[in-house]
């Protein structure tokens, strides 16, 4: 049985590739909702419905694990999507603020999601029970998701834009820099080029694989192939880019 994953669009590939890491004997099945993509720019309710239409089709397929690798699908519907389908394991992303205030406690740290991340009530309460331990800006770069999905992750464009929004807070030296969609974490580069300077770069991937892999191993269902799994890609939609290739 194969571990689910998805997103939006290319944005869970940078999660999967954590897991892979530590579990390159499982097989993948990758579904990206290319035809509704981007989801940050939707409201929660809709997001809900995407991400359960998404869950449904992987479970068809009867995964043993479903990775929602994507922050704004995870801090939309995950809550709801547990408590609906409690016979697979649902793995959630969340922004890693949490590691980020462990290790810098009292310094700067800047917070970097999609518009509807930080309009759920679930960001919001993870934000609140850390605010107090160090500085947060939370920040929304949603453009660097087209910018991702185009390839364009290299582009100066992409940096003009970022030292835009960042300009408002060219005074503050941030210690660390939370990489709160899956997408991101192909646009470090950009980031630390807007910035001028290399913050320490956090994001969820790794948490996550850890937990899928915990999971597994607890109910004995790892995949003990002596050989490497495979892949299998799915989108809703035929996508005009020959972006995943570049990702993989
Ligand atoms: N990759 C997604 C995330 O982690 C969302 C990107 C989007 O579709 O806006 O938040």
């Amino acid at each position: 049985m194969p571990i689910g994953i998805i997103d939006s669009g290319v944005g869970g590939i940078s999660v999967m590739k954590e897991i892979k890491k530590i579990l390159p004997n499982e097989n993948y099945l990758y579904l990206s909702d290319t035809k509704n993509a981007p989801y940050g720019t939707k409201n929660i309710e809709e997001i809900k419905v995407l991400t359960e239409n998404s869950v449904k089709i992987l479970l068809r397929f009867s995964c043993k694990a479903i990775v929602i690798a994507c922050n704004t699908a995870t801090a939309a519907a995950v809550e709801m999507l547990r408590s609906k389908y409690k016979n697979v394991h649902i793995i959630g992303l969340e922004p890693a603020i949490r590691p980020a205030v462990r290790d810098f406690p009292g310094k700067n740290i800047l917070v970097l999601t999609t518009e509807a991340t930080q309009k759920t009530i679930r960001f919001k309460k993870l934000i609140n029970s850390l605010s107090e331990k160090s500085n947060i800006i939370c920040i929304t770069t949603q453009k660097i998701v087209s910018f991702v999905e185009e390839g364009m992750e290299g582009s100066p464009a992409l940096v003009s834009y970022l030292k835009k929004e960042l300009y408002p807070y060219r005074k503050i030296k941030f210690s660390a820099v939370v990489l709160g969609c899956t997408h991101f974490p192909f646009a470090k580069k950009a980031i630390e080029n807007a910035l001028s300077y290399r913050p320490v770069f956090y994001d969820g991937g790794a948490g996550a694989a850890k937990r899928v892999k915990a999971l597994l191993v607890r109910d004995g269902i790892l995949n003990h192939q002596g050989k490497g799994g495979e892949t299998l890609w799915l989108e809703t939609e035929f996508s005009k880019y020959g972006r995943k290739i570049s990702k993989i």
